[in-house]
């Protein structure tokens, strides 16, 4: 259980309840309950790696299969994970808010995957492939790619669809980005560590326009000192408690007052799948992960409601013998 007071997550609820208008940042931090490692924490990428050789134009032009070896390693990581309860509270905050605006430094395309749309992308998406001529782009989502370095159909050499260190963020996401925390009451920070900029830099940005900015992140950062309110915690637990959403767990109080519980049969397909993203983040590190991977998000759901649907048949025979 995070640190942070539960008087500081019911004023940041109000704050965000009242608010019209809500950009948020997200970094590395809101996927590691997703098993996405993060780069700065004490096992963090850059702990074990050195980004001069991995993530810089230098080391490129130095070592193409070097650097594809590693982007092949993350998309290995990254094509496992699903969005966890951070990710998908974010999305039924979109639904709530008539402006939103998601930021996100991640390359892991998580926010998508839960169904996030306003989405702007700071430093690009790992499963994105460039010419390093032609600039033609394409996306490939083969976790890891047979031949690497890749080769556009011109011929020359492809690198990943990422921002490197030292180079430029693309002008239109990072001019959308300012506008929207400029004019957004409600600047939300989520698992960055606050230092790589100009992603840092909005936070200053929306303090600097007069508007409230909310962190959640288990550690302090440069950010901590900014904000409104920091809530020390991992972003899977707060979010759904500040969003106040549980849209995505099967209202087990139906089944409690008798109100019959939806079958398999019942359930939509978008249903299954933010249920089965729950399932996944509740099973991790408890289930078998070859096991949960084999399982399909259908029979995972299926077996969730027997394992229910036992569990009420059992207590209502309990209730009968009394
Ligand atoms: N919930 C919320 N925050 C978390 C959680 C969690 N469960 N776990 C860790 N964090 C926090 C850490 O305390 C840390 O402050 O997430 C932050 C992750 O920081 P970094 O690893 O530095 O990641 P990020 O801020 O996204 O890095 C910025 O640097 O390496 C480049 O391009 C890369 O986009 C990345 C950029």
């Amino acid at each position: 259980m995070g640190s942070y007071m539960n008087e500081d997550l019911e004023r940041a609820r109000s704050w965000l309840q009242a608010a019209g208008s809500v950009a948020v940042l997200t970094g590395a931090g809101i996927s590691a309950e997703s098993g996405v490692p993060t780069f700065r924490d004490a096992d963090g990428l850059w702990r074990s790696f050195r980004f001069e050789e991995l993530a810089t134009p230098e080391a490129f032009e130095r070592d193409p299969k070097l650097v594809w070896e590693w982007y092949n390693f993350r998309r290995e990581r990254i094509a496992k994970a699903q969005p966890n309860p951070g990710h998908m509270a974010l999305v039924e905050l979109e639904t709530r808010k008539s402006e939103f605006t998601l930021i996100t430094q991640n390359v892991d395309g998580l926010h998508e995957l839960a169904g996030s749309k306003n989405l702007l992308k700071l430093h690009g998406d790992i499963w994105l492939v460039r010419c390093t001529k032609c600039g033609a782009g394409w996306i490939d989502r083969r976790p890891s790619l047979p031949e690497i370095p890749p080769h556009c159909l011109c011929g020359a050499l492809a690198r990943p669809g990422v921002v490197w260190f030292g180079e430029p963020l693309p002008k239109r996401v990072i001019d959308e980005a300012t506008r929207a925390v400029k004019s957004s009451e409600i600047l939300l920070v989520i698992g960055t560590s606050a230092v790589v900029y100009p992603a840092a830099g909005l936070i200053p940005l929306a303090k600097a326009h007069g508007r409230t900015v909310i962190e959640i992140n288990p550690d302090e950062t440069p950010c901590s000192d900014m904000a409104d309110c920091s809530l020390h915690g991992p972003a899977g637990e707060i979010l759904p408690r500040l969003v106040g959403s549980d849209s995505h767990r099967p209202k087990e109080s139906d089944a409690r007052s008798g109100a019959r519980m939806k079958t398999f049969a019942e359930i939509s397909a978008p249903e299954i799948k933010t249920m089965a993203a729950w399932l996944r983040s509740k099973l991790q590190g408890r289930a078998n992960p070859l096991v949960l991977s084999r399982l399909s998000d259908e029979e995972l759901v299926r077996r969730y409601l027997r394992g229910k649907e036992e569990g009420i048949n059992h207590g209502r025979r309990k209730e009968e013998e009394r």
